[in-house]
């Protein structure tokens, strides 16, 4: 067995460091009693990879999924017959749920719709596994704040960086001591042309509906520093800019299918060359102006492609972090400077599947011979492995043990999405913005567990 399978059939994080629950680990060796009884709303890409093609085939022995909802019917259908279930279809949430009475209500709608079909899900008596961003701004996450507490409901938001072996490396090295105390870190991340221009090309382009990539790609990464410094953000400053996509450019189309430019635009995309994006998006533009290959010079694109931000952490720490949507390089470049040493990691991007050389310098004049490589792994599935080995933790046995923390809540959601949420209000008013003025969560220096 090769080291990438060993890691995934033995579950979660680093191979032989973590207690995992030993029954939930071998297929069809553990069933619950009863199947959790799912249902999902928001039937996109998303939704029929992850939480319906590979639920239906990985977890059929542990989940029934028992309804599908989206507003656009033709998408619905698409995702039915794609996914391959008998399970009943719905253009109604409330009806869904009145119906079917789902355990646990997935949530995979585009990002503005998030806090709605959370809290209504609440409302009407299930569980919360959403999709991050948890939403896209400070009032919206109130309100899942307050829906919780009101209803007694759980929402886990469901972030799959956390799960990928070399991540979960990082995090045991930094609880082991090793480093001392994190004084700062240093995080900065690319997306190459062809990964940015996917965001472009759709709603993600628009602030009103993916809260800037600050709040739908950053979220990602606030939450993996909150969750490695294991510490509150207090206070953000930044800067952000558009220089290349939206209105700058001098030509445009309509979008792609039908543009004068497609001989000379580098960023032309045939959507009709992927059944499933023509089957989901093209073919059902008609019910909703869902247009998934928008042009990317697009005058109505209002985000940002460069993104800089410094955050001060409750416990002291600082982050410097960038976003860097205008590079031909996809992948990122992180550090921990702490009182014992440094810790240093560099990556490719979605494609990288090489294993990983986390570089440990211990304080002192640097020398080759002291410094240490620590290796980690990738395990075999969608986002370095973390994919398969989160929907274990939430399918096959949800209470298995989670030494490392893992498994994220409402209040995780909220003080990632909202270090973003910051950075759009610093660069308007062009001041640091204090963390504690935009929900009732006070930073700690320590995270609540
Ligand atoms: N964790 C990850 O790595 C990861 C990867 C991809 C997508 N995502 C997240 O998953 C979610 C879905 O992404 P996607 O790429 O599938 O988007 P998508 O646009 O393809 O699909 C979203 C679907 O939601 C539907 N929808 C919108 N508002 C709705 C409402 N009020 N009620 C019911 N349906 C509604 C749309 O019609 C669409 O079919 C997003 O929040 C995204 O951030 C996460």
């Amino acid at each position: 067995m090769n080291r990438r399978k060993f890691i995934r059939n033995t579950s979660v994080l680093t191979a032989g460091t973590v207690l995992v629950n030993p029954a939930a680990n071998i297929a069809g060796f553990y069933a619950p009693q009863n199947k959790m009884k799912v249902a999902v709303v928001g039937t996109g890409v998303r939704c029929v990879f992850m939480f319906g093609r590979d639920l239906l085939r990985d977890y059929s022995n542990y989940v029934d999924l028992v309804g599908l909802c989206d507003i656009n019917p033709g998408r619905l259908r698409f995702a039915k017959s794609f996914i391959g279930t008998n399970c009943n279809t719905y253009t109604d949430l409330d009806e869904m749920i009145r119906r079917e009475k789902p355990d646990n209500l997935i949530v995979t709608t585009e990002d503005s719709a998030h806090h709605e079909v959370i809290i209504r899900g609440m409302e009407l008596g299930c569980d919360i596994i959403t999709e991050k961003p948890l939403t896209i701004d400070e009032v919206k996450a109130q309100a899942i704040v307050d829906a919780e507490k009101r209803t007694g409901k759980k929402v886990i938001v469901t972030f799959n960086y956390r799960y990928p072996p070399y991540r979960a490396k990082i995090k045991e090295i930094l609880m082991s001591g090793l480093v001392g105390d994190i004084l700062s870190a240093d995080f900065h991340w690319n997306l190459d042309h062809s990964h940015l221009t996917r965001y472009f090309r759709r709603w993600h382009g628009e602030t009103n509906r993916g809260g800037t990539l600050w709040v739908h790609k950053s979220t990602h990464h606030f939450d993996m520093i909150n969750w490695w410094l294991d510490s509150d953000p207090e206070e953000v400053f930044a800067y952000g800019a558009l220089e290349r996509y939206g209105s700058k450019n001098p030509f445009r189309g309509k979008n792609c299918r039908n543009c004068a430019h497609t001989n000379t635009c580098p960023y032309y995309w045939d959507i009709n060359q992927s059944a499933v994006d023509k089957g989901l998006y093209a073919d059902n533009e008609h019910y909703d102006g869902y247009v998934r290959d928008n042009c990317v010079f697009r005058p109505q694109i209002d985000i940002y492609e460069k993104h800089a931000a410094v955050v001060k952490y409750a416990n002291g720490a600082m982050l410097n972090y960038s976003l860097n949507g205008d590079s031909d390089f996809d992948g990122y470049w992180l550090a921990f400077n702490g009182t014992k040493g440094r810790l240093e990691l560099r990556m490719g991007g979605y494609s990288y599947k090489d294993d990983v050389d986390i570089i440990f310098l211990p304080n002192g004049r640097f020398t080759n011979e002291k410094k240490q490589v620590i290796k980690a792994y990738h395990a075999e599935g969608g986002h370095w492995g973390g994919d398969p080995l989160m929907m274990d933790k939430l399918f096959k046995d949800p209470n298995m043990p989670d030494p490392l923390g893992q498994e994220a809540g409402t209040r995780d959601g909220v003080m990632s999405i909202i270090i973003g949420v910051a950075a759009r209000k610093s660069i308007k008013e062009r001041q640091p913005i204090k963390i504690d003025s935009l929900t009732s969560y006070t930073p700690q220096a320590k995270r609540p567990s």
